[in-house]
């Protein structure tokens, strides 16, 4: 059954917010009918079935916008079903994971969501906003990292889980999350 879902994102340089495009995308090519919003334009999320967070990472933290957005909703999110993913990783080391950030680890927690997924993300000179960012763009970690093929995959195993809930069962004030929904 067609879902109603949000896919909201914050992003610098955005990468991010491609990443977001192409989630919805997937989401689409699914049946589910997706808006695909900057955080900071959302303007409730009483309409959703269920939500896409996503942020980049900078310095280790997600951007104040995402986490502001996690921590507005909490509990509207909390009575949803919720992933989380962030991107960063670029250079040598674009497939490790990035744990999640203790503010954003704890908000994951209340609203019951698994941990975030880590896709790789991109930092080239065209698009790198700021001194610190054209400057490691111009050294060995610049390039496009981003896996499509993993994005895909991920937003496809999102739509697998939505269609194995009923709504009915996600939209009511929770106590505690649904079993199974938050790992850590
Ligand atoms: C100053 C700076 C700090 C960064 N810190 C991290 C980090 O801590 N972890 C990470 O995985 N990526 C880090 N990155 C890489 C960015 O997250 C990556 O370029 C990302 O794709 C940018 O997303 P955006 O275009 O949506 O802003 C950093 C990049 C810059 C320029």
């Amino acid at each position: 059954m067609a879902k109603k879902v949000l896919v909201a994102y914050a992003s610098k340089m955005g990468a991010t917010a491609d990443i977001a495009e192409v989630i919805g995308d997937e989401l689409r090519n699914h049946g589910h009918d997706v808006d695909v919003l900057d955080v900071t334009t959302v303007k409730g999320i009483e309409p959703y079935d269920a939500v896409v967070v996503g942020s980049a990472l900078y310095i280790r933290r997600w951007r104040k916008e995402a986490v502001r957005f996690l921590r507005h909703h909490v509990d509207e999110l909390r009575a949803r079903q919720v992933w989380l993913f962030h991107s960063g990783p670029v250079g040598p080391d674009k497939d490790q994971d990035e744990t999640m950030p203790p503010a954003v680890r704890h908000l994951a927690h209340k609203i019951g969501a698994t941990p975030a997924v880590t896709f790789p993300g991109r930092l080239e000179r065209a698009t790198a906003k700021g001194f610190l960012a054209r400057r490691l763009a111009a050294g060995d970690l610049a390039g496009d990292s981003r896996d499509w093929v993993k994005v895909r995959a991920w937003a496809a195993d999102i739509s697998a889980a939505l269609d194995a809930t009923e709504r009915s069962s996600w939209h009511r004030p929770v106590a505690t999350p649904p079993a199974g929904n938050f790992l850590g």
